[in-house]
């Protein structure tokens, strides 16, 4: 198998831990449009995990297994299985991580050692997704981005799982030879991203004639990258990433909270004010800000969706023709923010 430095020279099999959820399976459409590889997904299914993502795969090209990451037995035969591993699988969101921790433990941390006990034992190439929350966060009035060297500084429970797991994959590359990269990432948006997410949840307020909801001032900056974008550059990684390496992923698309709403509600033909403040996210981080200068310079990746506001336009579009895959989680979330005065 080829890596570090050189792209694959042949078909290679790829697991795809996560791969019903909002980037694993963007990830997966992409490896069908630009590659020939196949794919297995591994997804528990959880509550955010959604077959339909992934409907229309070339049957001869993608299977799906409905299983734990945190399953040793099931996943040392998959990995066995495969040439590369790409590990999206996480409990991902902050305001559920304040609710309840422990899945949060069970699958970023437990679930990330089952894997790479596995793929260290297989002698598996592993792509390790992370995010950029590991840093913690950056003052609003505050020049500095994340970079590689940042030192990791998580506030929420999610983020602090996420960075306990990145933790976990660089002392396997050390301690045991682990073939593996990482890559920290940006805030995402696009197409399947479930509506307990802000912009899939603001866009599918309006669509439903609900005022949009802002945590506190909506002051909060977010550095907003297209999911399509974040995929290119994982595979970027995983064909031309320098083993042990960390990459941050990023696209120079800091927003504030407020200036997302509004954008959403100026695209949908709302007046700008037509939105409520609600309770604000207990330790709510106030500023993320990605230099990716390694990943673009060192692999030679540059992001496609530059314009933040053309890529909300049709991701909006994509929901107002989706309501089908959205509506049924709509309800239970809408219910879940409610009980918590958001
Ligand atoms: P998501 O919540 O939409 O999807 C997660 C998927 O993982 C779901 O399909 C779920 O069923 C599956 N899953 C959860 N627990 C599992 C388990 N124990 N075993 C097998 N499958 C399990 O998440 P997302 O937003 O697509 O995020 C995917 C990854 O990208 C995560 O690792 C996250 O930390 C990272 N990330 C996300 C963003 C973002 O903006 N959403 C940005 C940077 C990094
Ligand atoms: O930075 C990468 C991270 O981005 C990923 O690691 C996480 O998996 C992903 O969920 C996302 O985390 P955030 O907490 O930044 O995303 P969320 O969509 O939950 O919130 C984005 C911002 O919007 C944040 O400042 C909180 C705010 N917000 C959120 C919701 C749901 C609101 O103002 N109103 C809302 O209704």
């Amino acid at each position: 198998m080829a890596h570090g430095g050189r792209r694959y020279a042949r078909r290679v099999r790829i697991l795809v831990t996560g791969g019903a959820g909002f980037i694993g399976s963007n990830f997966v459409h992409h490896l069908m449009a630009e590659t020939g590889h196949t794919v297995t997904v591994l997804d528990k299914l959880t509550y955010a995990g959604n077959l339909a993502s992934l409907e229309g795969l070339p049957a001869d090209r993608y299977a799906f297994v409905k299983g734990d990451i945190a399953d040793a037995e099931l996943v040392d035969g998959l990995v066995a299985g495969h040439d590369a591993v790409v590990h999206y699988a996480a409990e991902s969101h902050n305001d559920n991580s304040l609710q309840d921790p422990r899945p949060f433990l069970d699958t970023n941390i437990v679930g990330t050692y089952t894997l790479i006990e596995a793929a260290r034992r297989h002698g598996t190439r592993f792509h390790h997704i992370s995010t950029d929350e590991v840093y913690g966060d950056l003052e609003l009035d505050d020049p500095a981005r994340f970079t590689e060297r940042t030192p990791y500084n998580p506030s929420s429970p999610y983020s602090s799982t996420k960075a306990g797991s990145d933790l976990l994959v660089r002392a396997w590359v050390r301690s045991f030879g682990l073939q593996a990269t990482i890559s920290n990432c940006s805030n995402n948006y696009g197409p399947y991203q479930h509506v307990e997410k802000f912009i899939p949840r603001q866009i599918t307020n309006v669509l439903r004639g609900e005022r949009p909801k802002l945590y506190g001032t909506g002051e909060n900056v977010r550095d907003w990258i297209h999911a399509n974008d974040h995929s290119s550059a994982v595979l970027t990684i995983l064909e031309r990433g320098r083993i042990g390496e960390t990459y941050l992923i990023g696209a120079d698309g800091e927003r504030n909270n407020l200036e997302v709403v509004r954008a959403i509600l100026r695209l949908t033909g709302q007046p700008e004010d037509a939105f409520d403040h609600v309770n604000d996210r207990p330790g709510h981080d106030l500023r993320y800000a990605i230099d990716s200068a390694k990943l673009r310079t060192e692999l030679g990746w540059t992001p496609r969706y530059a314009d933040f506001e053309a890529g909300l336009a049709a991701t909006i579009d994509w929901y107002r023709e989706h309501e089908s895959w959205w509506a049924p989680a709509k309800d239970a979330t809408e219910a879940k923010y409610k009980a918590q005065g958001q």
